[in-house]
């Protein structure tokens, strides 16, 4: 079963550990804690439902902490990449090539040889980048490489994080199912076949399904080609999170169990398997604490203006009505807040008045000073970080059972600078 959210009350003994060992000191304002023990206990659940010897290659875009994706690798992840510059925080963080995993809509011809140079899995996104992939193997010995298709499932609740319609950016339509077929005929290299289905907002039904779809072709490639050839299955990740307190969160187990019902073929043991899990290691091993910088009235709204936003929180700023986080409050010593309850917006300080985290929020009564926690921030979060206003990035803590280390330092405003300039 995966491990609900960090309670409240181990944010406040964490926070606590935090202040004494003076990480507050001298500017920092904010923190992101991340909980390498809880990531690493995931990861194991990942381990234990699948085959041995599936490749676990975490989704670096998730959460691409060097330090974090190193504790991930040393649990025995490997790393999914969505860009070339991924694939060099995969190798940064000690990732072998074999067990990195490259995809990317985007890839030039340049990233394409330097990966093949690598050894890197490949996922082939369109024809055209398979002809490259052609042209730069020569009579190279290839790494595992794949075709990416789009099952054409549909979408589900989130429309931005939904992949697999029919007309999506991503992967070759299984409606071209004909050219597929060729392509597999013509390069004796492609010997894999990737799905992802889409993330938060999926119906396990749905997940399943596509990866469904994308199987079915697998008999059809052999029949043509020859039996043996789809060596590898990688089916991507997608695995929701509960972010509400009222979401029903689907069990790692029951998707396996459904895959395994839906498609006997799977786990068979005669195919390599891949993952590409992001969200479900990380999100809820992640939250956040800042300080409450001010508390001030604005018509009928008591506003608390802390030091992260929507540069932390981007789809929350502007799709308010899909993205959730628990905010909860601690007092300037990290200790949990008594009292009664008082409706309270949380405010970031970026210059927009879509900065809102929480509209009305009921909590204790927050003083300047005091913390507000956020939740569930460990996936999607800091990747997506908003350079808007020119923030620097905050700095990121982890920890594991008693030990609390700097995975990240924060950016100060010379780094802030420095990025900025030419
Ligand atoms: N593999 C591929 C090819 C993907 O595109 C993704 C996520 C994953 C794996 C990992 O999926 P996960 O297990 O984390 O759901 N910007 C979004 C998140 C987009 C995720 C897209 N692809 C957000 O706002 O949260």
């Amino acid at each position: 079963r995966w491990i609900e959210r960090t309670r409240l009350d181990d944010a406040s003994t964490v926070l606590r550990r935090a202040l004494a060992e003076g990480f507050f000191r001298e500017g920092t304002s904010a923190a992101l804690f991340h909980d390498l023990g809880r990531v690493r206990a995931r990861f194991v659940e990942l381990e234990t439902r699948f085959p041995a010897g599936t490749l676990h290659a975490v989704a670096v875009k998730a959460n691409p902490v060097v330090e974090i994706l190193r504790a991930l690798v040393n649990a025995g992840a490997g790393l999914e990449a969505a860009s070339f510059e991924e694939v060099r925080l995969a190798i940064a963080a000690g990732c072998p090539a074999s067990r990195i995993v490259f995809d990317s809509p985007a890839k030039t011809r340049d990233e394409i040889a330097s990966a093949l140079a690598l050894g890197v899995h490949l996922n082939v996104d369109n024809f055209d980048e398979l002809d490259r992939v052609a042209s730069a193997l020569g009579n190279t010995r290839p790494p595992p490489i794949g075709l990416r298709v789009n099952p054409q499932v549909g979408g589900g609740s989130i429309a931005l994080t939904s992949v697999a319609t029919r007309s999506s950016k991503f992967g070759i339509p299984i409606e071209r199912r004909d050219e597929i077929l060729a392509a597999f005929e013509a390069h004796p290299f492609l010997s894999a076949l990737h799905v992802h289905v889409g993330s938060q907002g999926m119906p396990l039904e749905t997940l399943v399904e596509g990866v469904a779809r994308v199987h079915s072709l697998r008999e059809d490639i052999e029949r043509r080609v020859g039996a043996g050839r789809i060596q590898t299955f990688d089916l991507g990740g997608g695995l929701p999170v509960a972010y509400r307190p009222d979401d029903v969160p689907i069990p790692l187990s029951a998707y396996v169990d459904a895959l395994k019902t839906k498609i006997p073929g799977l786990f068979t043991g005669d195919l390599g398997l891949v993952t590409e899990f992001g969200r479900a290691i990380h999100a809820t091993a992640g939250w956040a604490a800042s300080r409450v910088e001010y508390v001030k009235q604005a018509g009928d709204e008591r506003l608390a203006v802390i030091h992260l936003g929507a540069d932390l929180l981007v789809r929350r700023a502007y799709r308010p009505d899909e993205w959730y986080h628990e905010i909860a409050v601690l007092d300037a010593d990290g200790r949990p807040k008594a009292g009664p309850t008082e409706p309270v917006t949380i405010v970031g300080p970026l210059c927009f008045s879509g900065d809102v985290l929480a509209k009305g929020l009921a909590l204790p009564c927050i003083d300047p000073g005091d913390f507000v926690v956020i939740h569930d921030i460990g996936a999607y979060t800091l990747g997506m970080w908003s350079r808007h206003c020119s923030r620097g990035l905050p700095l990121v803590l982890g920890y594991d059972g008693d030990t609390l280390s700097v995975l990240k330092n924060r950016e100060t405003p010379d780094d802030v600078v420095t990025f900025w300039s030419r």
